[in-house]
């Protein structure tokens, strides 16, 4: 593995070996362990916030013996408008790696492209492959193997998250439904490319009718803010609560990808009594992302 720039480029065998390495990292956290990042410097260039992304990979860099290096990219020459190709030339020759949150896939793309160093997708509006490999990895975790399950997405199905869903499922054998209304379903395109079974519905019921997992994220995504008001009336009911929750099979897991807006896409209740599952999701991220550090430079 080269890269790791969505989970629609990543093979089956490639997610099995990550996530079977993950659960090593997790077991071996605190204790003396190889150091495969040792000598190397990381930059993770951040054009969006992020809280669990960012702390968990410089935590994830440093506990594989590397360096990582925050760069806000409103802070270095790209947000005055330096090409990404150009910025990449220059990165390539002076770090080992590369972890990329931004808005356009392309750019990530032409990140990895130009500058010869292992490139991760740390968010863009299109996918977030760490995401979706931590929550599989969550669910595996605390209820055996994904294939056969069903995962029910709640709310705006064409985000990033979403979308990095429907390209796992077919892969490994899951079905996906998700459930939002007409303006906020996945373009019919992804779903064509990724294939596998998945059920689009506006119907939030029928989609969480005895499914194994109630997933939701945030209705406005970063870089959506303008469409904020809209956005919030538009997927009002799209939430999960104990009503939705009752459809799903008695030990559902729910989870969330985060940062969580209760009254919104969740309520208190339900987000309150799946804590230690979220917060399990959250911290996996870090196990998750040091399996695939691993495989980046191996
Ligand atoms: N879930 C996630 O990517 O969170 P951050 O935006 O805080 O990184
Ligand atoms: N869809 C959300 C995910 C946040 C982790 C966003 O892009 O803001």
């Amino acid at each position: 593995m080269k890269h790791l720039l969505s989970i629609e480029a990543l093979g089956k065998e490639e997610i099995e070996t990550i996530l079977s390495r993950a659960a090593e990292w997790k077991r071996l956290r605190g204790s003396e362990h190889p150091k495969p990042l040792a000598g190397q410097t990381w930059a993770m260039i951040f054009t969006k916030p992020s809280t669990r992304t960012r702390v968990s990979f410089e935590v994830g860099i440093h506990e594989l013996g590397g360096k990582p290096m925050f760069l806000n990219a409103g802070e270095i020459q790209l947000g005055r408008g330096e090409p990404i190709k150009d910025t990449a030339r220059v990165l390539g020759r002076m770090t080992h790696g590369a972890v990329i949150r931004t808005y356009e896939q392309r750019e990530v793309e032409e990140f990895a492209r130009y500058s010869g160093i292992p490139t991760v997708n740390a968010l863009t509006d299109q996918e977030h492959p760490c995401q979706i490999l931590a929550d599989i990895f969550t669910i595996q975790e605390k209820r055996g193997p994904i294939a056969g399950k069903v995962v029910a997405f709640i709310g705006d199905g064409s985000c990033n998250v979403p979308i990095s869903w429907i390209f796992a499922a077919a892969k490994l054998g899951f079905e996906l439904r998700i459930a939002s209304p007409p303006a906020y379903q996945p373009p019919q395109a992804i779903l064509d490319r990724a294939g596998g079974n998945i059920r689009v519905t506006v119907d939030m019921r029928e989609a969480a009718k005895d499914a194994d997992v109630l997933y939701t994220d945030v209705w406005v995504s970063m870089g959506r803010e303008a469409e904020a008001a809209r956005r919030l009336q538009e997927l009002t009911g799209y939430q999960i609560n104990r009503e939705l929750e009752k459809l799903a099979k008695p030990n559902a897991l729910v989870m969330h990808c985060l940062p969580a807006y209760r009254g919104k896409e969740i309520s208190e209740e339900v987000f309150e009594r799946h804590a230690q599952t979220i917060f399990d999701q959250a911290e996996n991220r870090l196990h998750v992302q040091k399996a695939a550090l691993e495989r980046l430079v191996s």
